[in-house]
């Protein structure tokens, strides 16, 4: 049994998708088990660029079974919009490859719509994706609010709830943009179409472990944007943490074998909140500028910084990361200087544990331990043997602090561009 977990370990965008991508190669299963739409990633294969916010990233591989548990939330909308994109570039999408939980919410036009209202009526501006994800965690938590998938096939359920909602949620819809006729009669499209997807998606996960099947968890956002361990309430709402893999799908604890936390050589954030190393202006346009970036599902700029090294331990330690891939590396290929932060300095002492407190964490300066770089291009390594030593050493140095070893580096977005260096860690089997 070798399943594997691949989750951000920072604030997301790590470059995840390209290595769940990879190893889906040798995946039978590829299992989402948190978030919604409101992840995002693109993947190139040849001459063509795939982008996916909801569906598993094994849907590309004609072979691989694609699974949305009972933790995800789900749009429909951008389900169906992402099924027909993916026929249109020639990916068979059916019941046979992606199986969706009769037990996950759905986020409904509504939820946008509150996600609106509270932001006009708050202080704190989240700066969320817009996707609806937050209303639709707290319905789900709130329990008279919450709409299953599920629901949806006892039509008459959705229609009592979807009446509830709109009643108790009158305020905020206000707003406008929520019809009940129009909304009635797109949903008992969607139902129909939805049935044949809709699995016991716990069942299925046990007969898949029973056979032995080799399953990767597809983790969407990242460990700093997890609603419990994150920088509250700068966060998603969702568990993002490997905890979540099991309450996300219905397994144990002893069905994951190996836990592979993705951390970019450097740190970038959307949206709000302290953020210790964040970088001086100058340098933070310009690793912007080679790293591109901009977020994947709403296409705003990053905010860049250094490597936190006390933010990495405490996602090493809430995940029990058995390996590390470091991703982007080759950003820093121009730089003659590198800073890692191995420690924060709060009220004249040093601290090595992440806080609570954002306001602790807003007063928290970093202390850096300064690298040279490598200043020569990476793009183009393949082998461990074309990577300079001292790349090598800043992921030595990581390492070392971590605990964690770091066998997969990452140096461009292409598929290729992933460079092995230990292959004892990487295998799914
Ligand atoms: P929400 O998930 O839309 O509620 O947004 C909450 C916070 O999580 C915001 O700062 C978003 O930018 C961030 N976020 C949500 N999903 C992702 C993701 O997949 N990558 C990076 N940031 C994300």
């Amino acid at each position: 049994m070798s399943n594997l977990v691949i989750l951000g370990a920072q604030w997301g965008d790590e470059s995840k998708g390209k290595l769940t991508d990879v190893f889906a190669e040798n995946a039978d299963i590829v299992a989402r088990y948190q978030g919604g739409d409101n992840a995002g990633h693109t993947i190139v294969l040849g001459d063509k660029t795939f982008i996916l916010h909801l569906i598993p990233s094994g849907i590309l591989r004609p072979e691989t079974i694609n699974v949305i548990g009972n933790g995800v939330v789900v749009n429909l909308e951008t389900l169906f919009g992402e099924i027909d994109r993916l026929h249109a570039q020639g990916i068979a999408v059916s019941s046979e490859n992606l199986k969706i939980s009769d037990r996950a919410h759905l986020i409904l036009p509504y939820h946008k719509t509150v996600e609106q209202w509270e932001q006009m009526g708050s202080g704190t501006k989240i700066g969320t994706t817009a996707r609806g994800i937050g209303p639709t965690y707290a319905d789900k938590m709130n329990r008279h609010a919450g709409v299953r998938i599920g629901d949806l096939l006892e039509f008459d359920n959705f229609r009592k709830k979807l009446d509830y909602n709109l009643d108790t949620k009158a305020d905020a819809l206000q707003l406008g943009g929520v019809d009940r006729h129009i909304l009635l009669d797109t949903y008992r499209g969607y139902a129909a179409r939805l049935a044949p997807y809709v699995t016991d998606t716990v069942a299925f996960m046990h007969e898949a472990l029973a056979a032995e099947k080799r399953i990767l968890f597809e983790g969407a956002q990242g460990t700093m944007l997890d609603i419990d361990f994150g920088t509250y309430p700068y966060v998603t709402s969702s568990n993002c943490t490997a905890g979540a893999v099991c309450t996300g799908l219905g397994i144990g604890p002893k069905a994951i074998a190996k836990v592979m936390g993705v951390s970019k050589a450097y740190v970038t954030r959307v949206g709000g909140g302290p953020f210790p190393t964040e970088m001086h202006p100058d340098l933070d346009e310009k690793i912007r500028d080679i790293g591109q970036e901009y977020g994947a599902t709403t296409q705003r700029p990053r905010r860049c910084g250094w490597l936190d090294l006390v933010a990495l331990r405490y996602a090493a330690r809430i995940n029990g990361f058995t390996a590390i891939a470091m991703t982007k590396l080759d950003v820093f290929d121009t730089l003659d200087e590198l800073q890692v932060c191995v420690a924060y300095r709060y009220q004249g002492k040093e601290r090595t544990t992440f806080p609570s407190s954002l306001q602790v964490l807003d007063e928290c300066k970093p202390v850096y331990e300064t690298l040279p770089g490598w200043q020569q291009p990476l793009t183009e390594a393949r082998a461990s043997e074309d990577i300079p030593q001292r790349t090598r050493d800043y992921v030595a140095y990581v390492e070392a602090y971590l605990n964690v070893p770091i066998p997969i580096i990452s140096v461009g977005p292409d598929r290729a561009q992933i460079v092995t260096l230990d292959a004892s860690h990487v295998n799914l089997r």
